[in-house]
């Protein structure tokens, strides 16, 4: 109890910066996600197949392996960034490729009559996209990517091997310098428990809303 009186701070820190990384990937990955999903439902090839190739590749592969290719493949190039960045460069390269199913399965989620009906009126196919699918499909895919958030703050926990420091950093400096383990990973589990509990219920809360505005 006393290591984690005199290591709140710490625990604190790094819990901010789990937040905020987190917080700073889910806003970045919004977009390009969404510009994904698009591409994906696209009649060309090209945006077709990268936008396909991209989520394989991405969710084939570990978070781990693509945050040591971003963090050692950049200064290769010549790129350097500080540390906050790199991580959200290298957690915002994978949340893309999620959040790009998420848009896609939320925009395909609505009727196609709802499509055929807005055409059959006479507007144009973005212009239905815009006004008729995209206003219907956010009600499924604003919760989703609540929860994406949640999912982001548990998973950033990988840039901790980079010397990163955000929660899980801040877990193993304080189990090293105190020779004790258990007492340092429970509580660490329970801060990020307590992070994505607050998140997910507040997701809830919004569906809950959403439906009844419905
Ligand atoms: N644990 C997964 C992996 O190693 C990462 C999943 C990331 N998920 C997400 N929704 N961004 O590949």
């Amino acid at each position: 109890m006393e290591i984690i009186i005199d290591y709140l701070p710490l625990f604190l820190k790094g819990a901010g910066y789990t937040l905020a990384l987190s917080f700073c990937v889910v806003l970045l990955a919004l977009p390009f996600g969404a510009l994904m999903a698009l591409m994906r439902l696209s009649n060309n090839k090209f945006l077709n197949g990268f936008s396909r190739g991209y989520v394989e590749l991405i969710r084939g592969t570990p978070l781990l392996v693509q945050v040591y290719i971003v963090y050692f493949g950049l200064p290769m190039l010549g790129i350097v960034l500080p540390d906050f960045l790199t991580a959200v460069l290298a957690v915002t390269i994978n949340s893309v490729a999620y959040i790009c199913e998420i848009v896609r399965s939320g925009l395909q989620s609505i009727d196609k009559g709802q499509t055929e009906a807005a055409r059959a009126l006479g507007l144009s196919s973005n212009k239905t996209l815009v006004k008729v699918v995209i206003p219907q499909a956010i009600r499924n895919i604003l919760p989703a990517i609540g929860n994406e958030f949640a999912v982001l703050i548990k998973e950033t926990s990988i840039v901790s091997v980079l010397g990163i420091k955000d929660l899980m950093f801040a877990s193993d400096t304080v189990r090293g310098a105190t020779y004790t383990v258990f007492t340092p990973l429970l509580f660490t589990a329970l801060i990020y428990f307590v992070m994505t509990f607050v998140i997910s219920t507040l997701v809830h809360k919004f569906e809950h809303y959403l439906s009844r505005v419905d």
